[in-house]
């Protein structure tokens, strides 16, 4: 039995020992064989390779994605628009335009003296949008066939027309070569310690003296730049001691302006003004100033630069632009009433609601901002409702329709785009440098026994009647002055001292006003808005 077991044990065992040598021989032979070996790894390899893969491209998708996500959400929001897009918004601006120039329209405006304090909307600083919105847009640059004579062909008339005349087309198309990458840069924190370091002299608080070095040109002249329904002097006007009139600041040294010191220190500089009738006033007085009147035949035109040519049909271009190749100084005013982008709702019509996007800049100072030098804005007539229904302009905040119209009146929407703006323009600042940004306040009115519509009259001929001097510290467009308080923007203050000046303005005079009518909002040239070119030359 022992033996059989035994025997059966020591078969068992050869079986096993057996087994284990051609299990050795096998596995040896299988992985040194590549015929075989070829069979093992596989699928391993496949399972391997297959989850590298999915990692890569799970990568690679991921990354993908994200990168799509993000341009969709800048589309969204409206800083990558299509060309078009922006050329039909251009084109209804214009056509828009016409209706700013009707004595309804330029007449009215809040009175400055009065902000109200009402309930305001969040600023959601999602339209504010960096200027990334190049790209595409200057890169469909081309035909200008039409460039404008250099002298603005304007006439009472047309600007009376009140939007009638309006244009059929428009080539607002960005130059190309002023094409340029801006990179993106969200809002700028207000920096309170750098405003509160820098104490600026209050070039507002001072009087007003007589001067017989003024005007600074003749208001006979200077018809290369100066509308005929701003020159007093063209018209039936007898009275012209307003023209003698000089700022004297308080507290700062006033450096006298000259032409030459002008181009002097803005070689190879551009200053553009970007606002309202009142911002046009203020370019017209400096091309004068510079000029001294005269007429300069170097001086060119490169309004097609900037796209702004006036569209056949068109009552005017959105603005002028004009070069000094002496000094290779660039001078510009791009109208912008409001200070925020006007867009069509419906981009297949001409005969649409524009989109007014409160919290986003216009299109014109995102494409252009990194040209400019020196920036001065203005706004503030154009805020009533009667020049938003009659631009047909439906207030936008985040990109959406404004419904809930109670909580933001005017002087509230106004404030929400006046800060907006700033801020944007603040945030602009470091990626510029050598840019200075300024913002104008408020230009006052001076309808006496009545309002632009009800027979308002401006007939003193006494200037300085109501006082010659400012002496408060305060603004007196305490909503301008909030804005850019805490950011680098600075404050052009002519308020105080322009409300002083009643006797400034076109009044009965004006070529346009219809018998009855006065204007006594825009000032005659030379005048008023000359001392405003003189505030803002001290401090460039
Ligand atoms: C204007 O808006 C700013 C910022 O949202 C706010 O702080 C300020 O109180 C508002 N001012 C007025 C006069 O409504
Ligand atoms: C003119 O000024 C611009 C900057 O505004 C500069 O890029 C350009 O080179 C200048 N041209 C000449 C001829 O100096």
């Amino acid at each position: 039995m022992k033996g059989g077991i035994r025997g059966l044990k020591v078969s068992q065992a050869s079986f096993i020992l057996i087994g284990l040598v051609c299990a050795t021989v096998l596995a040896l032979a299988w992985t040194k064989t590549t015929f075989l070996t070829s069979f093992i790894p596989t699928q391993g390899l496949v399972v391997q390779l297959d989850i590298g893969r999915g990692k890569a491209l799970g990568g690679n998708n991921n990354t993908v994605q994200t990168e799509r996500t993000q341009v969709e959400s800048l589309g969204s929001s409206g800083i990558e628009q299509p060309a078009v897009e922006r050329g039909n918004t251009e084109k209804l601006m214009t056509t828009k335009k016409g209706d700013e120039a009707g004595p309804r329209e330029t007449l009215e405006g809040n009175n400055v003296s009065v902000p109200k304090k009402k309930k305001q909307v969040e600023s959601s600083g999602s339209g504010m949008e960096p200027a990334v919105d190049r790209g595409s847009n200057e890169n469909m640059t081309t035909t200008r066939k039409e460039i404008p004579p250099s002298v603005p062909e304007r006439t009472g008339q047309e600007e009376l027309s009140g939007g009638k005349n309006i244009s059929k087309q428009a080539v607002m198309v960005p130059e190309k070569t002023l094409s340029g990458e801006s990179p993106v840069k969200r809002e700028q924190p207000r920096n309170l310690s750098a405003v509160t370091e820098k104490k600026d002299c209050n070039y507002a608080k001072g009087k007003w003296v007589f001067d017989d070095s003024r005007p600074l040109y003749s208001g006979a002249g200077c018809k290369q730049w100066l509308s005929s329904m701003w020159a007093c002097r063209l018209t039936q006007r007898t009275d012209f001691e307003y023209e003698k009139l000089r700022w004297q600041p308080k507290e700062c040294k006033m450096e006298e302006f000259t032409g030459s010191k002008f181009l002097k220190r803005m070689q190879h500089k551009t200053l553009a003004f970007v606002g309202d009738s009142l911002g046009r006033q203020q370019f017209q007085s400096l091309m004068c100033m510079v000029t001294g009147g005269k007429d300069r035949p170097d001086v060119l035109n490169v309004g097609y630069k900037y796209g702004l040519v006036k569209a056949r049909g068109a009552i005017r271009p959105d603005g002028w632009a004009y070069h000094f190749p002496s000094t290779n100084t660039t001078i510009l005013y791009y109208w912008s009433a409001s200070l925020c982008d006007i867009e069509p709702i419906d981009i297949s019509t001409r005969d649409t609601d524009c989109a007014m996007h409160l919290d986003r800049p216009p299109a014109f100072l995102r494409r252009y901002i990194h040209n400019f030098d020196v920036l001065v804005l203005n706004t503030g007539h154009h805020w009533n409702r009667g020049k938003l229904k009659s631009n047909r302009w439906v207030m936008y905040v985040g990109g959406v329709p404004n419904t809930d119209r109670k909580t933001v009146d005017i002087a509230g929407a106004k404030n929400l785009t006046v800060y907006s703006i700033v801020n944007w323009v603040n945030s602009q600042l470091p990626l510029f440098p050598g840019l200075k940004a300024f913002l104008r306040t408020m230009s006052p009115r001076h309808f006496f026994n009545g309002d632009w519509n009800t027979g308002g009259t401006c007939d003193n001929t006494t200037p300085l009647a109501g006082g010659k001097e400012v002496l408060h510290d305060e603004s007196s467009d305490p909503l301008t002055a909030g804005a850019v308080r805490g950011t680098n923007v600075k404050l052009l203050d002519i308020t105080a001292l322009s409300e002083l000046r009643d006797e400034g303005h076109i009044s009965r005079y004006s070529i346009r006003a219809t018998p009855g009518m006065q204007d006594c909002l825009h000032w005659c040239l030379p005048g008023v808005p000359d001392t405003w070119n003189e505030i803002l030359f001290t401090q460039l």
